[in-house]
């Protein structure tokens, strides 16, 4: 018998948008709607992701086009794992949400390389795996960095005004690139905690109900 795929929900966002208090509340209700989910991060906690944790904490340091080809690598690993890849968690019917996947490289290394070379070191990720849909949540770098500062842990590399502005912008950018290739959707993150899990869901129920069901 063939096994119904599992959806891949990727959430994007500067540093401090609420992706993870987001991804949290959306996993409990499609969990409450009786699919199978499974979150997952980027960078990961694999081989590659945890060097890039150590270079975006400051205990590492290396060149911003190396940081580019490690998070390409790092994707390439979490997409084609044995043990705990994506294609193997969707294959299995899983559902997956992930923090970050590649318009996140596409924004954040593009700041320092160009574009078109980091785009080429994501072809084979986005020959393997698109997700169903990206959802970015959108907030000034001004009260990300505000709530960054009030206390959760935090990276060195990327947590200022500027270059957090610039990734803004970056993505603005792609979406226009992308508009009719990706499916992308943008979210007022200032609003509050509930409101924006409702604007969420209401774009992504679709893909949470049983056919035949009530
Ligand atoms: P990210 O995973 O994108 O870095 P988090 O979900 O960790 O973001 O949120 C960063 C901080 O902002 C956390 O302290 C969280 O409690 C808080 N926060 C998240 N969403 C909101 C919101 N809508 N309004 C106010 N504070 C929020
Ligand atoms: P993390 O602590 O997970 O921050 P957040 O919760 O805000 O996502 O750190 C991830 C950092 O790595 C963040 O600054 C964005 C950056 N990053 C890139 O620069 N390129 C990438 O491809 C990815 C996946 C993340």
């Amino acid at each position: 018998m063939s096994v119904t795929k599992g959806h891949f929900i990727v959430f994007e966002g500067i540093d401090g948008s609420g992706k993870t208090t987001q991804i949290n509340l959306l996993k409990k209700h499609i969990e409450e709607n009786n699919f199978i989910c499974h979150d997952t991060k980027e960078p990961t906690d694999g081989l590659v992701g945890s060097l890039l944790r150590q270079c975006l904490a400051g205990k590492a340091q290396t060149d911003e086009m190396t940081l580019a080809a490690l998070f390409a690598a790092d994707r390439l690993d979490h997409i084609l794992n044995d043990k705990d890849g994506l294609l193997k968690k969707l294959e299995e019917g899983i559902s997956v949400i992930s923090d970050r996947y590649i318009l996140s490289t596409y924004a954040y290394q593009s700041v320092r390389v160009p574009l078109k070379w980091v785009m080429d070191l994501n072809s084979m990720a986005v020959g393997k795996l698109r997700p169903d849909c990206h959802i970015f949540i959108d907030i000034d770098p001004d009260i990300a960095l505000e709530r960054i500062a009030k206390g959760r842990k935090s990276n060195e590399l990327f947590e200022n005004k500027k270059r957090l502005t610039e990734v803004r912008n970056r993505y603005f950018d792609l979406f226009k690139q992308f508009k009719d290739t990706e499916n992308i959707i943008i979210i007022n993150g200032t609003q509050n905690i509930e409101k924006i899990a409702d604007d969420i869901w209401k774009n992504v129920s679709k893909y949470f109900i049983i056919e035949g069901g009530e």
